[in-house]
């Protein structure tokens, strides 16, 4: 049975911590599921990690689809949480409700996610009203990074720190059943936490919010050199396929693979009739010997 919002919730009010990651595609996905993570995001940071952009700006609802398709297909009980990517829920409500109609009809996604506090309260509020749960996204919010003028903690000082509990409260109040903290400092997180009914899943925020999020390939050291300060690198798997395809290289080079144990076997005769024939038929002989 797929994890529900309900469910959720019951973790928050069990004390469980809540472990979110991304997924984006089939692999990522059945791994996550395989190790029993509960809630897997199709973040829009698949602009970055899969698609190589600077920012997750460009990212397109199509792209979204797509890949929260593959996601929910492929695994049978997370929750999955679809991203809207930037200016696809903004420009109106009604913009909103049809582009999280369509992420959860074509992408199959059990709740989707938006970026933003108060004042995209009256979005969420119109989208959970018809029936599709919400996840909000404040602190940092990397579609708004040309405004914030890059990737900065957010709520450091008393107003913004304010602004920041009173965007938190308002997309609970909108029906939004869980939040993302994102790069904001680690007492005020966990002080939102505690003043918040719903989870807060947080990403370089401490360890005092509900639960966390982190993004699949940071983990593995899968997204290049650099390694955000929130992310713990578990293992060194981009090393380790960088280091097997140097070895696959060398060894077509060498001709070492493939070997009979890759290939497929035909009978002599066969082989032996269509050299007749392609010879008598179409005149033509093997520029070169052919192995048997
Ligand atoms: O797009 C994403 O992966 C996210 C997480 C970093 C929270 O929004």
């Amino acid at each position: 049975m797929r994890l529900t919002i309900r469910d959720i919730q019951k973790m928050k009010d069990t004390g469980q911590p809540i472990v979110m990651l991304t997924a984006y595609d089939a692999p990522s996905a059945r791994l996550a599921e395989a190790a029993d993570i509960p809630t897997l995001l199709v973040g829009d940071s698949l602009g970055m990690v899969i698609q190589g952009r600077d920012s997750t700006v460009q990212v397109r609802l199509e792209h979204m689809i797509y890949h929260c398709e593959i996601v929910s297909r492929v695994t049978q009980r997370p929750l999955v949480i679809g991203d809207l990517p930037f200016m696809s829920y903004k420009v109106s409500p009604e913009q909103a409700l049809t582009n999280a109609a369509r992420l959860m009809q074509e992408g199959g996604v059990g709740a989707v996610k938006v970026e933003g506090g108060e004042s995209l309260a009256p979005i969420v509020e119109r989208i959970v009203s018809s029936g599709i749960p919400v996840m909000g996204h404040i602190g940092l919010t990397p579609q708004s990074v040309n405004q914030f003028g890059g990737f900065r903690v957010q709520g450091r000082e008393a107003d913004s720190a304010f602004r920041l509990v009173k965007d938190a409260l308002a997309i609970e109040a909108a029906g939004a059943f869980g939040v993302v903290l994102e790069l904001v400092p680690t007492p005020l997180a966990a002080y939102i936490s505690s003043l918040l009914r719903i989870p807060t899943i947080g990403i370089g925020a401490g360890a005092g919010c509900d639960g966390q999020v982190q993004v699949y390939h940071d983990l593995f050291a899968l997204a290049g050199e650099f390694l955000p300060k929130h992310a713990k690198q578990y293992a060194q798997i981009g090393d380790l396929i960088r280091d097997a395809l140097r070895h696959y290289a060398a060894d077509v080079q060498a001709r070492t693979f493939p070997d009979a144990s890759h290939g497929f076997t035909q009978k002599d005769e066969v082989m032996a009739e269509l050299r007749a024939q392609v010879e008598t038929e179409l005149g033509i002989k093997p520029r070169k010997d052919t192995p048997s």
